[in-house]
């Protein structure tokens, strides 16, 4: 029985870019699904940080979001005794993989992808880093053989361009690559923030996953309410998975929301009552965690020792068939 269940576990990859405090969309896009998923599966949780230096240039801060990445996975339940949890600078092997598929992938392609596209239309410089970033997160999955990379909605097509990568590399050097499934949680779509548009840090419409009462209530408060229904949508939307989180998956808020139909105040504070019951004890759990970084800091260096043994096995493989070992 144990031999089957080890024969039948999946290996898992997901990352978060440490470009800032991580708000509940993050939570129930992605991070709530590395949680439920890491005790049937082989899991990879990796620190994106170097993808994060395409928007954070300065040291402090970038260390500071590295550390509080570690904390945020640790605080929500990431259990270093069954995940392995490491930085992905640590590995350099994601950086050279990642040049090799530059090499095989046409500019018109990476032009497609939506976050160059958004980029473009807002008229923003773009950096090469931001146009290549689907690259780098190819190589950040690949090198790891993962059958499923559990994501938000947003970040499906990165998995997409990923698995054409693959299919790329593997018809010109050989079969190389597994070609990993993105796993979308289900109902959780894109979580949408304070102004109903996806909950984005860089659209300043968050509500942190770590805030305090009073950051909670002020966020809840900006909620803009849509008066052409019965029911305030963006306030509905953001609740739903927090009442669920609360009470189980099948709860319904419906009962709720049409009692106090048009009563906006009444509904927001019933938001603000839940996010602070939900929040509350995962805040105080990663206080705890932050008395002692230094333990933190040895969990990401134990999980780069695991995460190198393997990224260096499959990049050796990557390295012959590419042609550059004689
Ligand atoms: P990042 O750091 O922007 O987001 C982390 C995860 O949160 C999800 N997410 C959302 N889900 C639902 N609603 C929202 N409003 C919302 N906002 C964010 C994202 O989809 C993501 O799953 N490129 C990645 C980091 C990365 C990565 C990887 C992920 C780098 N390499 C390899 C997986 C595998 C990113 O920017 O995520």
């Amino acid at each position: 029985m144990s031999n089957d269940s080890q024969n039948t576990k999946k290996t898992l990859l997901s990352g978060v870019k440490p470009t800032g405090r991580p708000h509940i969309g993050n939570y129930f896009g992605a991070m709530k699904q590395f949680v439920d998923l890491q005790d049937s599966n082989n899991c990879f949780f990796m620190i994106a940080d170097y993808h994060a230096v395409t928007t954070v240039q300065n040291k402090k801060e970038l260390q500071d979001n590295i550390l509080g990445v570690a904390l945020d996975y640790l605080a929500i339940g990431i259990d270093p005794s069954k995940s392995i949890v490491f930085q992905q600078s640590a590995i350099l092997e994601h950086m050279e993989l990642s040049w090799i598929f530059d090499c095989i992938t046409t500019m018109p392609y990476l032009m497609r992808a939506h976050a160059f596209k958004d980029a473009e239309a807002k008229n923003k410089e773009i950096n090469v880093g931001t146009f290549n970033y689907p690259m780098l997160m190819a190589a950040d999955i690949l090198l790891y053989n993962p059958d499923i990379v559990p994501v938000g909605q947003d970040q499906k097509q990165h998995v997409e361009i990923t698995r054409d990568t693959a299919e790329k590399f593997n018809r010109i050097f050989g079969d190389t690559f597994k070609i990993p499934e993105p796993t979308i949680l289900k109902d959780a779509g894109v979580i949408p923030g304070t102004d109903g548009q996806k909950m984005s840090k860089s659209y300043n419409n968050t509500i942190p996953l770590f805030a305090t009462d009073e950051e909670i209530t002020k966020a809840v408060m900006k909620i803009v309410t849509d008066s052409s229904g019965n029911k305030p949508m963006n306030v509905y939307n953001i609740h739903l998975p927090i009442y669920n989180a609360l009470h189980g998956e099948t709860a319904s808020l419906d009962a709720l929301y049409e009692a106090n139909a048009g009563k906006y105040k009444v509904l927001k504070d019933a938001l603000v009552a839940d996010l602070i019951a939900f929040i509350g004890p995962l805040r105080e759990k990663r206080a705890a965690l932050e008395q002692n970084l230094d333990s933190v800091k040895a969990i990401l260096k134990a999980g780069a020792e695991k995460a190198k043994a393997v990224a260096e096995s499959k990049m050796t493989e990557v390295r012959e068939k590419v042609g550059v070992t004689l």
